[in-house]
């Protein structure tokens, strides 16, 4: 009962459009620890890796040497497992004393003086899904806790919750975060635990949330999370804009389950998708080609353009498909890719087909290499060759 009271309070005051934080206008960029470091708590034997201070703080560290901060990587993540399992006495969270000696607040300053920003994780339920404390019947003071030690984003994920509250709930956690007066970027797990979730609440109240299961790393999850955005049957993908994003969660360029082709395939179907750029990886020893990858500026461009419009996928043949995604300046990006097979795929077609019917045609350029590919009439076609699970990621300037 005392939730629905709140609700009354929250929403009423502001029901037109309750998030306007000015965070997210593109996708937020960053690093993130669980898909990589999971719930690994056991600093006395793998002190290098368990979720701590020492591991938020070299992760800030690499995203400023490796040159990921250069190119807009800006979010120093933490997830699960970061707590101790009880509130103090007055039921506040508390950081482990063991694994984060410093406190959040020291490692929120450390991650600043670098010029980043930290990010942490809650539940709406009551507990996390590693078994930590949820901010159900604490949703202010945990608000104010996180605001008080400088936090720049938070993750509210869903497990052990009343699926039927979150419509009121995660809006009642915004109310708290924006009361605290901090900025502070809203990243719901709500409509990933909705069979039929209302995308238009949703972005009213979050800058970006999980629409489907967690990534893992395998050629398999990232092909299910891209079917389930390419199938879009819950009709979300238009509802991404500036300051409101779709989360088809982290990037696991850099880690063991994806060849060098599934890796380009990532992060130009994240560009295609605007999505968040999450890396959940080991900045600490990053294969050189996989490292190209995350720091390709012109896939960047793409993934952060400013009109924050979401592609869809416009043909599915096969294993072929064709994405595009408008662009700022009247482009458009168009992503080919192919998604099985053993042999190197062509395809044909005009850009007409593709929805390329500008009069005076399009400049194309290829992302990856900057490279120009020719100025094509709408009924001109174009012929490509691609690789099983590569891509061909054209930006077509409208001329
Ligand atoms: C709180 O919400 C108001 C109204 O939408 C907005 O103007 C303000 O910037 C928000 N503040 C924070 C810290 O999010
Ligand atoms: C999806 O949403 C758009 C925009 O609100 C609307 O025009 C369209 O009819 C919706 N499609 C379905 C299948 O609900
Ligand atoms: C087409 O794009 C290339 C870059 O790929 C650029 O160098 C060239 O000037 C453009 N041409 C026209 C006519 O816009
Ligand atoms: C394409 O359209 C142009 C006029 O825009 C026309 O001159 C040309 O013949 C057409 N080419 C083909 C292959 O149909």
């Amino acid at each position: 009962m005392k939730i629905i009271v709140y609700f009354t309070v929250a929403c009423s005051l502001a029901f037109v459009d309750c998030l306007e934080n000015g965070l997210a206008r593109t996708p937020p960029m960053g690093w993130l620890s669980w898909e990589r470091f999971r719930c690994n708590i056991d600093c006395v034997n793998d002190p290098d890796n368990c979720i701590s201070e020492n591991l938020y703080k070299a992760m800030a560290d690499e995203l400023v040497k490796g040159g990921y901060k250069d190119v807009g990587y800006e979010y120093v993540n933490i997830d699960d497992c970061w707590p101790l399992v009880n509130r103090d006495a007055k039921g506040f969270l508390v950081a482990d004393p063991k694994r984060f000696p410093s406190g959040i607040k020291a490692l929120a300053d450390y991650v600043h003086s670098k010029g980043l920003k930290l990010g942490i994780y809650g539940d709406f339920g009551t507990k996390t899904c590693g078994g930590y404390p949820g901010s159900k019947f604490y949703m202010e003071q945990d608000a104010n806790t996180f605001a008080s030690w400088g936090i720049d984003s938070l993750k509210l994920d869903g497990c052990y919750s009343r699926i039927e509250d979150m419509p009121f709930g995660y809006p009642i956690m915004e109310f708290y975060l924006n009361q605290t007066g901090r900025p502070i970027l809203y990243s719901c797990s709500w409509p990933a635990y909705t069979a039929t979730p209302d995308y238009k609440a949703i972005a009213n109240s979050c800058n970006i949330w999980r629409n489907y299961d967690d990534i893992q790393d395998s050629w398999d999850s990232v092909s299910g999370i891209v079917e389930f955005y390419g199938a879009n049957k819950l009709n979300f993908s238009h509802i991404a804009g500036p300051g409101r994003f779709n989360d088809p969660d982290m990037l696991i360029i850099g880690n063991f389950g994806l060849s060098h082709n599934q890796q380009r395939y990532q992060m130009a179907m994240w560009a295609i998708m605007a999505s968040p750029l999450y890396m959940s990886n080991d900045l600490r020893r990053m294969p050189e080609e996989s490292k190209a990858i995350l720091l390709n500026k012109n896939v960047i461009a793409i993934n952060q353009d400013p009109l924050g419009v979401q592609g869809n996928r416009i043909i599915k043949q096969g294993d072929i498909e064709v994405w595009t995604r408008p662009l700022q300046g009247n482009s458009v990006g168009v992503l080919f890719s192919c998604i099985g097979g053993a042999t190197t795929a062509q395809v044909k077609l005009a850009l007409t087909n593709i929805g390329l019917t500008n009069p005076s045609g399009y400049n194309l350029t290829e992302v990856f290499e900057g490279r120009f590919v020719g100025i094509f009439k709408p009924n001109e076609s174009l012929s490509i060759s691609i690789d099983p699970y590569d891509v061909f990621l054209v930006k077509a300037a409208q001329l």
